[in-house]
């Protein structure tokens, strides 16, 4: 590691550490150099070059916050491949998008106070103003004595072969507006953000839906528009194959819509995840279209493999939830999800959106063959209907908070699903394990005779998605080998099920609502979540910031 060998050698120069981190590096690795410009007699030397020449030494992705006792009333901040954001707030008010942004007369323009805020999230500055300036990898904030200037280092050296000597250049930006209302981040009603981003999914699937899908008159056929992606239609269609990249929950979003877009769009489907495609450096064509699927549009693996599919030249698509990401930059074309703000760090509503987006994508892709005109048109239906649905499943909310109570002591929780619920299944059981800190495990369930069923007896508790789908006579059969094996069975079936899935009683049953089999996925998610929720409140954790995770993983 990196980090490793700038510590080794900062130790040899004295350097005490309290910490494992490879942040404390930073800090002192700035003193080092200021030290030995100092020594060198460059009494001179700017805190800007200080941070330049440390900036040169760093490997990864980072963004940081530098104030030195030796340059009082000074503060630099800089990035590299992190997000960070300068906020500017005037007292009176006068500027609008598009405003210069580019030497210290701005803070003193018409005499009117200024505050600025730097922050790695919109969320964190939306409450005190709308106005900032995305700042790019390599650029430099420097504010000094109520000026702010911003320098773009461009990895030249300077004439004596660091950066002490490097003269970087002062850039002008203009201001973007954030696109987003403060109430967004709060709480309203609820507990904690992870509550109130479950319950909000009627109305941010709502919005996702807006304006995209047309359903006509009488003769008018009923159809998707995604205005980012219409001029990229054709070359999608004509793709040797769609890759679909993501982490985490977006990966598993991808998953679940994968049947759908190799149903409609008869292009075959893969998926990676983010890291392990850096990995192995897998195989990515000029003909691929490649979806880069991700929330906060900020995460890392993902945006290395962006850059690595750029590089390959395939077509790479976007579909994010943060406007003015880098991933939403860095594509040729995309979608939003316009999920609304999601703060907690347990992806819920975002998650929803995402599949959403994706099975309109399958129909955009699809095109209109009449072969296909009836399923298009059911699941168009469906997405309509999909908010009234979502909002019926949210009734179940008590009954896993009673669920939860019974599991609040388990050490496990396995989760079986296939199909289109494979995905869910993996997804069940990534919220339950981030938030309520309880092991637990999505598995394809067409892989139970392959080693899961060992693990099956009287006390482990056990999830069975069997909705009614194509794959339920074969979920109807596993219930039956786990009931055999005197598994302690919790099913997850559609309304009016209960007596097919589990005759002569015997196991929990969580009945939902049934909807069009692909969109099956964003309503049998829900109960989930609200388990997952309600475990980690009675356990005592803490369920918006879970331990040892970030909501945009920025770092590899
Ligand atoms: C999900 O609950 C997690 N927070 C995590 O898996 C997340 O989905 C993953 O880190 C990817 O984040 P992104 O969607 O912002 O790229």
């Amino acid at each position: 590691m990196y980090f490793q060998v700038l510590k080794e050698t900062l130790v040899r120069h004295g350097f005490t550490f309290e910490s494992e981190t490879d942040t404390e590096v930073i800090p002192k690795l700035a003193k080092f150099v200021f030290d030995k410009a100092n020594e060198e007699g460059d009494q001179t030397v700017t805190f800007s070059q200080v941070v330049l020449e440390v900036m040169r030494h760093l490997e990864g992705a980072y963004a940081l916050i530098f104030k030195s006792r030796h340059y009082p009333n000074e503060l630099i901040a800089c990035k590299r491949g992190s997000p960070l954001l300068l906020g500017v707030k005037e007292l009176n008010d006068d500027v609008c998008n598009g405003s210069a942004f580019h030497d210290a007369k701005f803070l003193s323009k018409n005499g009117n106070p200024k505050e600025l805020f730097l922050s790695s999230d919109a969320n964190a500055i939306i409450e005190h103003t709308k106005k900032v300036l995305v700042i790019e990898d390599g650029e430099v904030v420097h504010l000094k004595e109520g000026g702010v200037s911003i320098l773009k280092f461009n990895n030249d050296k300077g004439r004596n072969g660091d950066s002490l000597s490097a003269r970087p250049a002062s850039v002008q930006r203009a201001l973007s507006i954030l696109e987003m209302e403060v109430e967004q981040i709060n709480k309203g009603k609820y507990k904690h953000y992870m509550q109130k981003e479950i319950h909000e999914q009627p109305e941010s699937l709502t919005t996702t839906m807006r304006g995209r899908l047309l359903r006509g008159g009488s003769c008018k056929a009923k159809t998707v528009l995604l205005g980012g992606l219409k001029d990229h239609l054709k070359t999608i269609r004509r793709s040797r194959r769609i890759v679909f990249i993501g982490c985490g929950t977006s990966y598993n979003a991808a998953l679940a819509a994968r049947p759908i877009l190799e149903e409609l769009s008869g292009v075959p489907v893969t998926m990676e995840i983010a890291s392990d495609l850096l990995d192995r450096q897998g195989p990515i064509y000029r003909e691929d279209t490649a979806v880069f699927v991700s929330q906060s549009g900020e995460t890392a693996d993902t945006l290395l493999a962006l850059e690595y599919t750029l590089e390959n030249g395939a077509l790479c698509v976007g579909i994010t939830n943060t406007v003015g990401s880098v991933i939403a930059r860095n594509t040729h074309c995309g979608v939003h999800i316009n999920a609304g703000c999601e703060i907690g760090v347990a992806s819920t509503k975002a998650y929803t959106s995402q599949i959403v987006v994706m099975a309109m994508l399958a129909l955009a892709i699809g095109g209109d063959t009449i072969t296909k005109q009836e399923r298009r048109e059911a699941i168009i239906d469906g997405l309509f209907d999909l908010p009234n649905k979502i909002r019926e499943v949210l009734k179940l909310d008590q009954e896993m908070k009673d669920l939860a109570k019974l599991l609040i002591a388990e050490q496990s929780l396995l989760v079986f699903g296939r199909g289109y619920n494979y995905a869910t299944a993996l997804e069940g059981a990534l919220k339950v394990k981030e938030v309520a800190l309880m092991h637990s495990e999505g598995i394809l369930a067409g892989e139970m005779k392959h080693g899961p069923l060992a693990l099956v007896d009287e006390n482990l508790p056990i999830v069975v998605i069997a909705t009614h789908d194509a794959c339920f006579s074969k979920q109807q059969s596993v219930i039956q080998q786990l009931r055999a094996r005197k598994g302690r069975l919790i099913v997850m079936c559609s309304k009016g099920d209960a007596a097919s899935v589990c005759p002569g009683g015997g196991c929990r049953v969580i009945e939902v609502p049934q909807v069009e089999d692909c969109l099956q996925p964003v309503v049998n998610i829900v109960p989930f979540q609200l388990l997952a929720y309600h475990l980690t409140v009675l356990r005592g954790y803490n369920v918006d910031q879970p331990r040892n995770l970030a909501k945009s993983v920025t770092t590899q």
